[in-house]
């Protein structure tokens, strides 16, 4: 069987893109990055080296232009799924709808709660007891679409927003390669915007474990 194709959108650090490329690295994992793609030329995650290609994408272009040139690309790389990782921007639905149910995205906090910037600040200042990260299907509204996997933690009063969100992006290095590679053994769909995981049990228990 060939491997999941994956190209994966970042903005910046690119420490999601690098967990996702170690765990395609692994034989048991049937998917492979194939591409990156950025907005933004000075993105860290752009260092990383490996047997994909890199786009960049000139960010000050229209809306329209922009994504005319990422559908250019992704109609080249032909991929099978789409990883938005710390990609700022919002795809509108001349994406979205074209690759429907094959863009995922990773958000630090428990949507719907809190989507958009200064996720932690928000959260902290509003004084919840926990918060997260979540893996979703994109469509065209910021941070939405049909949730695959959230893993939660509990919220110290003490916190610093610092602190939390280091804390949540350790969960996120380890659930967004674990989503990429149930794509990837086909145990992810979505029925009527609910989605739908095969052996659901399975994932529970490797959330617990986070
Ligand atoms: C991650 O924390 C991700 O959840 C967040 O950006 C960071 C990117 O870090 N994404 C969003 O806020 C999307 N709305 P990374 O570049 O090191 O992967």
């Amino acid at each position: 069987m060939g491997k999941l194709k994956v190209v994966v959108l970042i903005s910046g650090r690119g420490s999601n893109l690098k967990a996702i490329i170690n765990k395609c690295s692994k034989k048991n994992v049937l998917a492979k990055v194939i591409g990156i793609i950025s907005n933004n030329s000075n993105a860290s995650g752009l260092k990383l080296t490996g047997d994909f290609k890199k786009i960049i994408i000139d960010n000050k272009l229209s809306k329209k232009r922009f994504e005319t040139e990422l559908q250019n690309n992704l109609e080249k790389l032909k991929p099978d799924l789409i990883c938005l990782a710390g990609f700022m921007k919002i795809l509108s639905p001349f994406i979205t709808k074209k690759w429907k149910n094959k863009i995922i995205n990773v958000h630090p906090s428990l949507l719907p709660s809190f989507k958009g910037l200064n996720t932690h600040e928000r959260a902290l200042k509003a004084g919840v007891k926990k918060s997260g990260c979540t893996i979703h299907f994109v469509d065209e509204s910021l941070d939405g679409g049909p949730i695959i996997a959230q893993v939660e933690t509990s919220i110290n009063k003490k916190m610093s927003s610092k602190e939390l969100s280091e804390k949540i992006l350790k969960m996120e290095h380890k659930i967004y390669p674990e989503v990429v590679s149930l794509f990837a053994k086909k145990r992810i769909c979505v029925k009527e915007d609910k989605v739908i995981i095969k052996d659901e049990k399975k994932l529970n228990f490797f959330i617990k474990n986070i």
